[in-house]
């Protein structure tokens, strides 16, 4: 399977802090928010990554992250020129995508929560072996901001509406989605919504009509933190402070993660220059391998 991180957008509700850098490069608590996404996508044991970006921001993300060999993993970048929607992502993609399955991760998401790598790993081979869509939900507070679920008692989406004046429930997709290589296809045969988007609520739609759209809900122990507002990407940061600074562990440390999934070697990480700073995040990555 491979893997896109959608960084794109314009990132206006958090202007005056996005004007001059990428929603997706400010830091939640102490790394860049990317890593956590990126993250999400190496516990899947997914290791091809694509980041999506602005053209104005594209060469900050390669600044940052390279070619993610410091990770163990291999990325490349592309650009979206206007934030056309999300599903715009399997279009700008596709080239990268080839005949493969892939999944989707917005670049703002934050995902943390126990047993999550069993989750993905779950998911992964899912659609690899059965086809269709995967999503996952969580409840939310205010339903009519997101895309929302209606899911029945075992399991199985009903319906699925984009910002719902009147929500049938409380679960909201979460920006994470695997998908069969019908996707690419399904996502150029999509019109313009309302708001002029691609949306990624009319590809799950396709996948539903089909019978092919499976949903997993992210029950009450697991955090899906929004990172939109000022408000909540302070709170966003304040949560990953509290849990790390409580079990001493880090959230979403990329090399880390690499490490642990098997695709860097201790060597390969004390050899890197970076891990000689001196500051709290690599001295965590040394003694992790140490
Ligand atoms: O966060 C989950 C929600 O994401 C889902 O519940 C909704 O179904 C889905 O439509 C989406 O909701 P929003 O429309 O509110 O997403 P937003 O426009 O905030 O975009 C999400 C992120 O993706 C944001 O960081 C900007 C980036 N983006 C957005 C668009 C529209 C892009 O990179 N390119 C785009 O074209």
């Amino acid at each position: 399977m491979k893997g896109i991180v959608l960084a794109g957008g314009n990132g206006t509700r958090l202007y005056p802090s996005t004007i001059v850098t990428s929603k997706q490069l400010l830091p939640v608590f102490d790394k860049p928010m990317i890593y956590y996404p990126l993250s999400v996508l190496m516990l899947a044991n997914i290791r091809d990554i694509l980041i999506i970006t602005t053209p104005d921001n594209a060469g900050n993300f390669k600044k940052l992250l390279g070619n993610g060999g410091r990770f163990g993993i291999n990325l490349s970048y592309a650009v979206q020129e206007k934030p056309n929607g999300l599903a715009e992502a399997f279009i700008v993609g596709e080239k990268f995508i080839k005949n493969e399955t892939v999944s989707l991760i917005l670049g703002d998401n934050i995902f943390f929560g126990s047993k999550f790598s069993n989750i993905l790993k779950n998911s992964v081979e899912y659609i690899e072996n059965k086809g269709g869509g995967y999503i996952f939900t969580h409840a939310v507070k205010e339903p009519q901001r997101f895309g929302i679920a209606e899911i029945d008692k075992n399991q199985n989406v009903i319906s699925i509406e984009e910002k719902p004046e009147k929500p049938k429930s409380n679960y909201a997709v979460t920006g994470l989605y695997m998908y069969d290589n019908n996707v690419v296809e399904y996502a150029k045969s999509l019109k313009p919504s309302s708001r002029n988007e691609l949306e990624i609520t009319d590809i799950n739609n396709i996948y539903l009509k089909k019978g092919n759209l499976k949903t997993e809900i992210l029950g009450r122990g697991f955090a899906w933190l929004d990172t939109g507002t000022h408000e909540s990407l302070f709170s966003a940061g304040q949560y990953v402070q509290t849990i790390e600074e409580n079990q001493g562990i880090k959230i979403a440390c990329l090399e880390e993660v690499g490490y642990r999934m098997g695709f860097l070697s201790r060597d390969d990480i004390l050899k890197q220059e970076l891990t000689s700073s001196d500051n709290e995040y690599y001295t965590y990555v040394k003694n992790l391998v140490r």
